[in-house]
């Protein structure tokens, strides 16, 4: 029987994942492609740490051999940051394999030249492991796009936020010490830092904004901001008011221009991400035919990321060639004055033009209606604004002592 031959980049929690998926579901991929999938080499910076079961297959540190290899069909990345895996994908492509990769930050800076690259080479490249672990985000959006337009989409992207912020709000813990718990489960790094400052959301974020709007958020439109200031008292507060925080990605686009936060918001009850907690992650997607569309399900993980990396095996066999997404929403439907909910002395702060307080929940706590211009203009020494997402009603909530000024 012929073979689908694979070089494997990586053999940590992705690549091992992978690497036992082609082992154990070998009949059912054989079932779909007519052919053995074989994992041919795999690529590891320390060779001696490793060992592989299977005799046959060549363990290297040197990508040469990979690149070597009298056959070679795909070549999977699961190594981390920006280099070598570019320059490895580029050579793989140039020699003709179909190229996935899960590899997050390298696609961030470096997808629409791969991308480019492909499409001149005529093979595929799977990135759906790259946001959302596990959950199906890329096909889905790729399936949309045929005829609906996406108008915005916002997520949790990062499970260890969103853990650290469910379990400061369950459990009435500080953020120190539900980063400690984070820690000691494994789902947070010694060094947190991309998590908990919203990077590995933004370069999720930027996959998301190339591949439905064509184009990465400007710069000047996008802001990176992480959950590290949020006490538990602002967490009590949003909960007497109804309200969550969550750590959202939100992509779209603005005239010319696409923008991008990541940063802590509160939601409300109504809204698609209120309920996704621990290190579930969840993409909402507003498009103009469909409606709403959100999946939820878990965003990183050996078996889920393998999952999204054996998903794009199939559609690299059936020779799906990656589009062009060009397409986005119609230009200046962005009307919308969103809610924030201010912490601060908001009657000594001087209030932008265009922001209007409608509630006053406490001494410190305002609600009020601003465009993010607006806001964007706050003096933000004596204050901290959080965007309400959904359509947040607080007059609504009168037993939860909203007082209307
Ligand atoms: N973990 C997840 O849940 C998840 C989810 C989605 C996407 N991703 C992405 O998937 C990729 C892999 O993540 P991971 O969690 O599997 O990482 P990991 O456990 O740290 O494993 C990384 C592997 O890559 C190898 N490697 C690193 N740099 C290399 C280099 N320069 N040359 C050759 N091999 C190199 C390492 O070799 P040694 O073992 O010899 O050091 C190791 O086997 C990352 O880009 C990550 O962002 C991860």
């Amino acid at each position: 029987m012929s073979a689908i031959t694979i070089g494997l980049l990586g053999f940590g929690t992705v690549g091992k994942g992978v690497y036992e998926t082609i082992s154990k579901h070998q009949g059912r991929l054989q079932a779909i492609f007519g052919k053995e999938v074989k994992v041919s080499a795999i690529l590891v910076k320390n060779v001696s740490k490793h060992s592989v079961p299977d005799d046959e297959v060549l363990l290297t540190d040197d990508f040469q051999d990979i690149i070597d290899l009298p056959k070679l069909d795909v070549v999977i990345d699961a190594i981390v940051g920006r280099e070598p895996g570019y320059t490895y994908l580029r050579q793989a492509i140039s020699r003709g394999c179909h190229v996935i990769t899960a590899n997050k930050e390298m696609f961030a800076f470096h997808g629409s030249e791969l991308t480019r690259l492909a499409k001149e080479n005529n093979v595929s490249l799977g990135f759906e492991a790259t946001v959302g672990g596990g959950i199906p985000i890329i096909q889905t959006i790729k399936q949309l796009l045929n005829a609906n337009k996406i108008e915005r989409i916002e997520g949790i992207l990062n499970g260890t936020s969103n853990f650290i912020l469910t379990s400061m709000r369950e459990e009435n813990l500080s953020f120190e010490e539900a980063l400690k718990i984070a820690q000691e489960k494994g789902y947070a790094e010694a060094d947190p830092k991309n998590d908990i400052e919203g990077y590995d959301a933004f370069y999720k974020a930027v996959v998301l904004s190339e591949l439905v709007f064509g184009k990465a958020p400007a710069q000047g439109k996008s802001v990176r901001e992480g959950i590290t200031d949020i006490t538990i008292e602002q967490i009590r507060m949003a909960d007497s008011l109804g309200l969550k925080f969550k750590h959202v990605a939100s992509i779209e686009r603005e005239k010319d221009t696409i923008r991008c936060t990541v940063k802590p918001v509160l939601t409300g009850e109504e809204h698609p991400l209120y309920r996704v907690e621990g290190v579930q992650n969840a993409v909402s997607i507003d498009a103009d035919i469909v409606g709403n569309i959100s999946l939820q399900g878990p965003g990183a993980g050996m078996f889920p990321t393998a999952s999204a990396i054996i998903e794009d095996l199939i559609h690299v066999g059936r020779g799906d060639i990656p589009s062009v997404f060009e397409e986005g929403r119609p230009e200046g439907t962005v009307i919308y004055e969103p809610v924030w909910i201010i912490w601060g002395d908001a009657d000594k702060a001087e209030l932008p033009e265009g922001c209007e307080i409608i509630s006053k929940v406490s001494k410190e706590v305002f609600i009020f209606k601003a465009s993010l211009e607006a806001v964007s203009l706050l003096d933000t020494s004596d204050l901290k604004a959080y965007q309400v997402l959904g359509d947040y009603a607080p007059a609504a909530k009168e037993n939860k002592q909203v007082q209307t000024v």
